[in-house]
C-alpha cells in the first residue's frame, strides 16, 4: 500500500517518542521509506541510534551539521519526501509551525516544505486545552495540515483527557488516506459553504439558516479522492474538515474576495447559502431603539458568486456546480436556476420543514445537468457528498 512512498519522519520530544519507533517498523513493512529527523528533546526519549536502526537511515538533527549541508541541505530535505509526518508532535512544535519559527531543523523544514504534512499531536490534557494551543490547532487546519488523533484516555502524566498520542495503527491509516492516489489527486476544487451574515450594526445581522454540515461533507469527500480542496466558509455550526485550506468569511463580499482570489481551480462547488441581500446603510454604532420610531433598513443586492464564476470569459472553472434550496416546483425552479446562472450542474432539494432536511443529517437531491434531471434516493449527508464527489472526479477525467 505504501509502496516507495517517501515518509520525512519529525520526531518531536514527548513520551509517546516510543511509539513512533514501531510507526517506523510499520511504515517500512508496508514498504515506505522512512527519513527520521530526531529535535534535540526527541532525542531525550529515544536515542538516534535505534531510530537509525529501524529506519535504516541516518537520522538528520543538527540544522548546522556542515556535512548534512553538503549531502543534503534542508531545503532539499523538506522537498524530498511525498510526506511529511511530525510524531509525536509536541505543544512547542506545533506553536513554532503556526507561527512559522525556524529555529533547528525540524522547524526549518516543515517551514521549507511544500509537501503535505500530517502531525499526530501529543501532550498533556490542559496543555491541548489551553487557548493558545486550541488557536495554533484552527492555524495549522487552516494551513492545509492534516491531524490523526489525538486520543482521549490515561496519560502518562497521570491526567486523563484528550492528549494522548493516536495509535500506530491509527496513524498509518491517516498516512495511507494522506497519501492516497485518488482520481482527483492534482485537482484544485472551491468549495464554498456555510451562511453569510450580514450586518445590520456591530451586534445584529440577517442571515441564512445554513449548518455547513452539506458543504463540509463535500470537502471531506473531494479531499478523500486525492483534490486540493480551498474550503471558503461563512460562520458554519459544524466545524470545518481536516486536510483542507479553511478560508474564513463573514459577509457575501468577503465570500466573493476569497473565491476569486482562489482561482484558478479545476471545479467550484458553491454549497454555501449565501444572503441574496445585505443591509446598504449598515450603521457602525448599535442601533438604539427611540421611542415611537422603528428603524428602516435599506437593503441592497450581494455579488452572486455562483452566476460570476458560471459566466467568466476567462479562467472559468471546468466545472461549475450550483445548489437550489426551493420549496415549490423544485425541478422546474432549479432547472430555471441552472439556466439563468450558467452553471454546469444543480444540485436541487427540498427544504420545505416537513422534510426535515434544513439542519437534519439526510439529504433527498436532484442532480440537474444539461442531460436532464436525476433523482437520488434520499441518503445522509456524507452519502450524498460522496457520490457528488466520484460524479465530480469522472467529469473531470
Ligand atoms: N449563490 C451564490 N451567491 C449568491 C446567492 C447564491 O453563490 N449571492 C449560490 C448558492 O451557493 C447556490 C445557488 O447560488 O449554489 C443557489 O442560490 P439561491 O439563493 O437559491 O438562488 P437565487 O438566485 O437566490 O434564486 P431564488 O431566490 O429564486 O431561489
Amino acid at each position: 500500500m505504501l509502496s516507495a512512498k517517501r515518509i520525512l519522519l519529525i520526531i518531536g520530544g514527548g513520551i509517546a517518542a516510543y511509539k513512533t519507533l514501531d510507526l517506523i517498523r510499520r511504515l517500512r513493512e508496508r514498504g515506505a521509506s522512512v527519513t527520521p529527523v530526531l529535535t534535540r528533546a526527541g532525542a531525550e526519549f529515544v536515542t538516534p541510534l535505534a531510530v537509525s536502526a529501524l529506519a535504516g537511515h541516518r537520522v538528520f538533527s543538527d540544522l548546522f551539521d556542515l556535512t548534512d549541508e553538503a549531502e543534503m541541505g534542508h531545503i532539499q530535505l523538506s522537498r524530498s519526501a511525498d510526506l511529511i509526518v511530525v510524531a509525536p508532535a509536541t505543544a512547542d512544535l506545533m506553536a513554532k509551525m503556526a507561527t512559522g519559527r525556524a529555529d533547528d531543523l525540524a522547524s526549518t523544514v516543515l517551514l521549507a516544505t511544500d509537501t503535505p504534512v500530517l502531525i499526530a499531536p501529543a501532550m498533556n490534557v490542559r496543555m491541548w486545552q489551553h487557548a493558545a494551543t486550541q488557536r495554533n490547532i484552527a492555524t495549522l487546519k487552516g494551513d492545509g495540515i492534516t491531524f490523526a488523533g489525538p486520543n482521549a484516555g490515561d496519560m502518562a502524566c497521570g491526567e486523563h483527557g484528550p492528549g494522548r498520542m493516536a495509535e500506530v495503527p491509527e496513524i498509518l491509516d491517516a498516512i495511507e488516506h494522506a497519501l492516497g492516489d485518488g482520481p482527483l489527486k492534482g485537482q484544485r476544487v472551491l468549495v464554498t459553504s456555510g451562511p453569510t451574515h450580514e450586518p445590520i450594526d456591530p451586534v445584529r445581522y440577517i442571515a441564512n439558516r445554513s449548518s455547513g454540515a452539506q458543504g463540509t461533507e463535500i470537502a471531506r469527500a473531494l479531499a478523500a479522492l486525492g483534490a486540493h480542496v480551498v474550503f471558503v466558509t461563512g460562520p458554519a455550526t459544524v466545524p470545518p474538515p481536516d486536510g483542507v485550506t479553511v478560508i474564513r468569511v463573514e459577509t457575501a463580499r468577503e465570500m466573493l474576495d476569497a473565491v476569486e482570489a482562489t482561482l484558478p481551480v479545476d471545479a467550484a462547488i458553491c454549497a454555501a447559502a449565501v444572503a441574496d441581500w445585505r443591509v446598504s446603510s449598515a450603521s457602525d454604532h448599535k442601533i438604539k431603539k427611540t421611542k415611537g420610531g422603528l428603524p428602516v433598513l435599506a437593503f441592497a443586492e450581494n455579488p452572486d458568486i455562483l452566476a460570476t464564476l458560471s459566466q467568466k470569459t476567462t479562467g472559468r472553472p471546468r466545472l461549475v456546480v450550483g445548489f437550489a434550496a426551493e420549496t415549490d416546483d423544485v425541478i422546474t425552479n432549479a432547472t430555471a436556476k441552472r439556466a439563468r446562472k450558467g452553471c454546469d450542474w444543480i444540485v436541487a432539494n427540498d427544504v420545505s420543514p416537513a422534510t426535515g432536511i434544513m439542519g437534519g443529517t439526510e439529504n433527498a437531491v436532484t442532480l440537474i445537468t444539461a442531460d436532464g434531471a436525476e433523482a437520488w434516493p434520499r441518503m445522509g449527508k456524507d452519502q450524498v457528498a460522496v457520490q457528488l464527489a466520484a460524479r465530480i472526479a469522472t467529469a473531470l477525467s
